[in-house]
């Protein structure tokens, strides 16, 4: 969904039908982590106080004097006072109980090459790289930017920046050169680590290319790059030459393998990381997130919405790359001192079973994954799954709405009908999850997230900001009315645009009451009577592709690269597999003719500046964009027209016949 008029498109609010709810199974509750329902009261009337509950699941260095300091609002402080260390809370404080139990167990593409690191392990590899780190010349404070896949180098650097204060803003391996580069310029990163390669489909990437252009294209001097290899040997392609600031990691383990490091006992208020998240204009925008406030809230959730306890075997097969992988792959689930799952290549490789097989012989007990994997395994068919004994308690969804059939064969098929189902609502400022239900107490049902998180209390408001009477049914904006831990400090340098992108809206930005402050979350939603929300999708313009988040603007300035583009827009148009997928409209300059080579070199711009992932499923070129008489660019049009809808109101078009000719073109009539 974009442009302004909100009202108008969510009034498509009731396209699904009221949905039957599912029990949790007897068996399920009777082990719950949370079972009592006077949680959510507790929270309400002991707000914010009761969050202390979440910071108490761990070991402090001191004591906090205050749960939240609403002072300066929006800029909230959690814990204030306190100080601790996350990779002392992830690692060093399970020492006695669990060193020999695994922390993660890694497979790699192939079936037989697999890796248990206990905590034992984390903690002698986090202890060797944080010295590492130091060797090279990281201080406290300094942004470390990591463009690591998934290979448990990646949560060991993790954990090593965060051991010594150092925080990381890892930017997920898919994205491209001109992507990082952004990143290490906005982050002011004098080192960044990678890798030389990894696996895709079997396939060895060379990915140290991507951090060889990156860094011609960045602004910054980044004087050091850690380069983790794959295998004993550099991948093939990859060199490195006496001028590059490339030192192999292995290098530095060689001389700090005994090496330990105390952990930095950090302000409860100190930044553990940045996450660059896809916003309303151009430039991806630095999420902060701090270290008390945040681990506190990660941790919890973790514990209650996804029940993970220290003996179940968990995976969630997101990237680490994405704020799903930081919260509840790495800092949540280790800080409870679970074991976790994690897998190199895809999910199809070498065959359609691939999860299943690994399910089964990890013997998993919790799985959680994304809307857009259910219907690609539903799409594959039930036959993939039916050769494989695994029997999970606890699922997840997570980053999109699931659609009821999406929902029910995942609950059927990969559920067995006995696992309980969370659909958890959240976004990347967040921190966790504030819109899902506590899967013991609240019946399960299809396509909604369910209730407010306990002490999180969302509204929905119209486009004046006047909130809709609750649980009534009627669709509007998403908003959060009071702070809560999880969520971001402010983006990274920009104390502005924090204000701008999520409280100016709906707020009086005047006031020093927080209770005048409200958070926009993006998101259209409807409360529906039974007080569950059912999440709608983005009302702003940014999309949705397979769970990651693009912004229309980063795509248009992609394909505006194009020298042949004169003007272009871009609209999702909705994908039965990724939820939804890029169109591109394009107007070319004077004299240019459409051609499959201009064609392709729109596709490559966006791959190049953004990722792969990003790429467009169609450029449709044409005459003219649908604009207003001030000239801006009806994207809802073109979002209508890519989805074959009613075209609506184009009454304020300066020219009504342009998107009626646009969509016959499309249409081809
Ligand atoms: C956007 C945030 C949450 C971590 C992964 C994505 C959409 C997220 C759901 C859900 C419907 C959802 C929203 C949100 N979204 N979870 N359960 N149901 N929509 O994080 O990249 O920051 O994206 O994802 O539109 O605003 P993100």
């Amino acid at each position: 969904m974009s442009d302004e008029n909100i009202t108008e498109d969510v009034a498509l609010e009731s396209r699904l039908t009221e949905q039957e709810y599912f029990r949790p199974p007897t068996d399920f509750v009777g082990q719950a982590n949370v079972s009592d329902p006077g949680i959510y009261d507790r929270f309400d009337e002991n707000y914010p106080e009761a969050f202390e509950e979440y910071a108490e699941l761990f070991d402090w260095d001191e004591h906090w004097d205050e749960v939240l300091d609403d002072s300066n609002p929006p800029f909230y402080e959690w814990f204030t006072g306190g100080k601790l260390n996350a990779s002392y809370n992830c690692i060093d404080r399970h020492l006695d109980e669990r060193p020999n139990q695994a922390a993660f167990i890694w497979e790699g593409t192939d079936t037989d090459e697999r890796e248990t690191i206990t905590y034992r392990d984390l903690y002698n590899r986090v202890n060797a790289v944080a010295a590492s780190l130091r060797d090279v010349g990281v201080q406290e404070d300094d942004v470390v930017t990591c463009h690591l896949p998934m290979l448990p180098a990646l949560p060991v650097t993790m954990l090593s920046c965060a051991r010594i204060g150092a925080p990381h803003s890892e930017v997920f391996a898919g994205f491209s050169a001109q992507a990082l580069a952004d990143r290490i310029d906005d982050a002011g990163s004098d080192v960044v680590v990678t890798c030389d390669g990894y696996y895709r489909r079997g396939d060895f990437l060379n990915h140290k290319e991507k951090c060889d252009e990156a860094l011609e294209l960045a602004d910054s001097d980044v004087e050091t790059v850690l380069l983790w290899t794959r295998h004993d040997e550099l991948h093939p392609e990859v060199e490195i030459s006496d001028d590059d600031p490339y030192v192999l990691v292995d290098d530095l383990l060689a001389e700090n393998d005994r090496a330990r490091v105390d952990p930095v006992s950090r302000d409860a208020e100190d930044p553990l990381f940045l996450m660059y998240t896809s916003g309303t204009t151009g430039k991806p925008k630095g999420c902060q997130h701090r270290t008390g406030g945040y681990l506190s809230y990660v941790t919890a959730t973790a514990k209650y919405v996804l029940d993970i306890k220290p003996e179940d075997t968990y995976w969630c097969a997101a990237d680490i790359g994405w704020i799903t992988g930081h919260s509840y792959i790495v800092y949540g689930p280790l800080a409870l001192g679970t074991t976790s799952v994690m897998y190199e290549d895809t999910p199809d490789h070498p065959h359609k079973g691939r999860i299943w097989d690994m399910a089964e012989r990890y013997d998993v007990d919790i799985f959680h994954t994304s809307p857009t994997a259910v219907r690609m395994f539903m799409k594959w068919g039930a036959e993939y799954v039916e050769d494989y004994d695994f029997d999970f308690r606890h699922m997840t969804t997570v980053g999109e709405p699931i659609q009821p059939e999406a929902w029910l064969w995942y609950y059927k098929y990969i559920g067995g009908e006995d696992a309980v189902i969370v659909d958890t609502w959240w976004q990347t400022e967040t921190g966790g999850h504030l819109i899902t239900n506590l899967p013991a107490l609240e019946d399960m049902k299809p396509g909604s997230a369910g209730k407010a998180c306990p002490g999180i209390q969302p509204a929905i408001v119209d486009d004046n900001g006047d909130a809709l009477e609750e649980a009534t049914g009627r669709a509007g904006n998403l908003v959060i009315q009071r702070p809560w831990p999880g969520m971001l400090q402010t983006v990274y340098g920009d104390d502005e645009r924090f204000i701008d992108e999520y409280w100016r809206e709906f707020s009086d930005v005047d006031s020093d009451d927080a209770e005048d402050w409200v958070y926009k979350a993006g998101d259209g939603a409807v409360h529906e009577r039974d007080g569950y929300f059912r999440i709608l999708g983005r009302l702003d313009d940014v999309m949705n592709v397979a769970g990651h988040r693009l912004g229309t603007m980063e795509l248009e300035s992609a394909v505006a690269e194009v020298e042949a583009v004169a003007e272009a827009a871009v609209a999702a148009r909705e994908d039965a597999e990724k939820g939804e997928v890029p169109d591109v409209y394009a107007v070319l300059r004077e004299g240019i003719e459409e051609s499959q080579a201009v064609y392709d070199d729109i596709v490559a711009a966006v791959e190049d500046e953004i990722g792969k992932f990003a790429r467009p499923a169609n450029v449709v070129f044409v005459d003219d964009l649908p604009k207003t008489r001030s000239g801006k660019i009806m994207r809802r049009l073109l979002e209508n027209i890519s989805n074959d809808d009613e075209l609506g109101d184009t009454t304020t078009l300066r020219d009504p016949s342009v998107p009626e000719d646009i969509r016959d073109q499309v249409r081809g009539d």
